[in-house]
């Protein structure tokens, strides 16, 4: 086995195991719409910060990228506790008025994330 055809089949496996495990919870979420370049990560929400899928999958959200779809998706619902902002509210987790960068990561953040711009490291 060249080093060539190593590499591409470690790669492979990281691959399928990333895929895996972003089925059993959803994975990253990108939102469109109203603006681009907004985050949502299941990994930090439900491995590093251990939330349970029922906390967001009750009433909040669904199963699906649908959200983006409702007209109320926007900052001021977010300020009056819905979506997101039923723990983005300054004591369950940071405030829906503070760090926009950390969700809004824009449209080079997606760049990198989608991994179309490999040499940008900063962003941490
Ligand atoms: C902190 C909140 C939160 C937690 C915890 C959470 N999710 Fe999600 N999940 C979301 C949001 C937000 C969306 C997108 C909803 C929308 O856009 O309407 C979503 C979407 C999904 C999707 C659809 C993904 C897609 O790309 O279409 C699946 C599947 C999913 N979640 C499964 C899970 C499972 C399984 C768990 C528990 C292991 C879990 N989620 C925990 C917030 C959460
Ligand atoms: C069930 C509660 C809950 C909901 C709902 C929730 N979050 Fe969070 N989120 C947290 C907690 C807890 C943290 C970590 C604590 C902190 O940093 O203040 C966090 C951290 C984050 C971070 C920083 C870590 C990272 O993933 O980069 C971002 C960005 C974020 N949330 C975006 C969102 C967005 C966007 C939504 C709605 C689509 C959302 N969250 C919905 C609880 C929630
Ligand atoms: C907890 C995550 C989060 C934080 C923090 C956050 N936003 Fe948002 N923002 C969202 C989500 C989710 C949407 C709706 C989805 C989209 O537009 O892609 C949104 C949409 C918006 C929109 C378009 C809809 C509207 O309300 O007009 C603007 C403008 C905006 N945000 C500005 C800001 C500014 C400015 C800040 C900081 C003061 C901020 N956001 C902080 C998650 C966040």
């Amino acid at each position: 086995m060249t080093l060539r055809t190593l590499v591409t089949f470690a790669t492979a496996i990281i691959m399928t195991a990333g895929a895996a495990l972003a089925a059993t919870h959803g994975g990253d979420i990108v939102y469109e719409k109203p603006v681009k370049g907004v985050i949502f990560s299941h990994k930090t929400h439900v491995e590093d910060k251990g939330l349970s899928c029922d906390m967001c999958h009750n009433r909040l959200f669904e199963m699906g990228k649908v959200a983006q779809e409702k007209a109320d998706f926007v900052m001021e619902s977010l300020y009056q506790g819905k979506y997101c902002g039923a723990c983005h509210n300054g004591s369950m987790a940071f405030a829906s008025n503070t760090r926009c960068a950390t969700c809004h990561i824009g449209v080079k953040g997606q760049k990198r994330l989608s991994g179309g711009d490999k040499h940008d490291k900063k962003g941490h």
